[in-house]
């Protein structure tokens, strides 16, 4: 498929294959992965023959319908659940299964309540594998510098409960960021921001990005924000989720703010919002003929 000359690619589900030769190299293979929920005696398909890479140093973005299965993934892919069916790689090393490969953030900030915020954003640095789990000053200087950067900086020594949603998600990516592990999760992580702080966090996020080049798999609704930041993006489908189309976002880095009023930028978008109303149509249609 072409869209007026821009490199979007349609790929039929599971034969995502191309990229499997680098399997060594790649931060991430998620190869042909299954899962189904078994609710009392029936199951629940949830994720059908998924592969995704995310390349060393990629940011790689997740757009589906709610309710398709993307955090289920997420899950699998940090060892919370196990696949029916596939592997997972890191490294080019079979990870399916375990825990402690990746920093994550989750859909909720899920602070803990009896720490400071400087104390919840070390956190991921206490838990990492490796000897030195007592934070260094170095790290608590630098965590330190980090909330100023985020407009936290009044609040590295108040607790979660006095900080609003928007600053306790701050927070949390703050945590995943400062994780030693390559890998980084993030779960719709701005969602929960008023528009404008959403988008002063995205433009946070590029150049916190572009200068430490960390690989990440970002989960979100928003067309926009997946063309703004994003290297690659997968496009799922309904419940079960499937890879219905993949896109390589043509536009150089470093990106700002003003690439959403970019001619390419607005028809890429357009037809990426097209394609996600057909598949929300499609479904709609399949709930009212009570085929799902
Ligand atoms: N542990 C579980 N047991 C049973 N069903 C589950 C479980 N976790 C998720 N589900 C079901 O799997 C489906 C996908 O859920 P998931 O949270 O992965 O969707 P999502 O794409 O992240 O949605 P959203 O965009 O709203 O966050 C839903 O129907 C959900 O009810
Ligand atoms: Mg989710």
């Amino acid at each position: 498929m072409s869209l007026n000359g821009l490199p979007v690619e349609s790929r039929q589900n599971g034969k995502e294959n191309n990229r499997r030769g680098d399997r060594e190299k790649a931060a991430l293979n998620v190869e042909q992965v299954s899962v189904a929920f078994r609710q009392r005696k029936t199951l629940l398909p949830v994720l059908k023959d998924i592969s995704l890479t995310v390349e060393r140093g990629e940011f790689v973005s997740l757009l589906g319908p709610s309710g398709s299965g993307k955090s289920t993934l997420f899950h699998l892919i940090g060892g919370l659940l196990a696949p029916d069916q596939g592997r997972i790689y890191m490294d080019g090393e079979d990870v399916t299964g375990t825990r402690g490969r990746i920093s994550y953030m989750p859909q909720q900030p899920a602070l803990f309540p009896w720490r400071t915020t400087l104390d919840n954003v070390l956190l991921g640095q206490e838990n990492a594998p490796g000897p030195d789990k007592e934070p260094r000053r170095e790290a608590r200087e630098e965590a330190r510098r980090r909330l100023d950067e985020v407009g936290l900086g009044k609040f590295a020594d108040a607790y979660p409960h006095t900080l609003s949603g928007g600053m306790q998600q701050r927070a949390a990516f703050l945590r995943a960021m400062l994780s030693p592990q390559e890998l980084m999760l993030l779960d719709e992580p701005f969602s929960a921001l008023d528009e404008l702080t959403r988008s002063d966090m995205q433009q946070w996020l590029l150049q916190m990005w572009e200068r430490h080049r960390r690989s990440v798999l970002f989960i979100t609704h928003s067309i926009e924000e997946a063309l703004l930041l994003s290297d690659r993006i997968y496009v799922l489908s309904a419940r079960p989720a499937s890879v219905l189309q993949v896109v390589d976002v043509p536009f150089a880095r470093p990106r700002r703010e003003d690439l959403a009023a970019d001619k390419d930028f607005v028809e890429l978008k357009h037809e990426l919002s097209r394609r996600m109303r057909e598949e929300k149509a499609k479904n709609t249609a399949a709930w009212a003929g009570g085929t799902v």
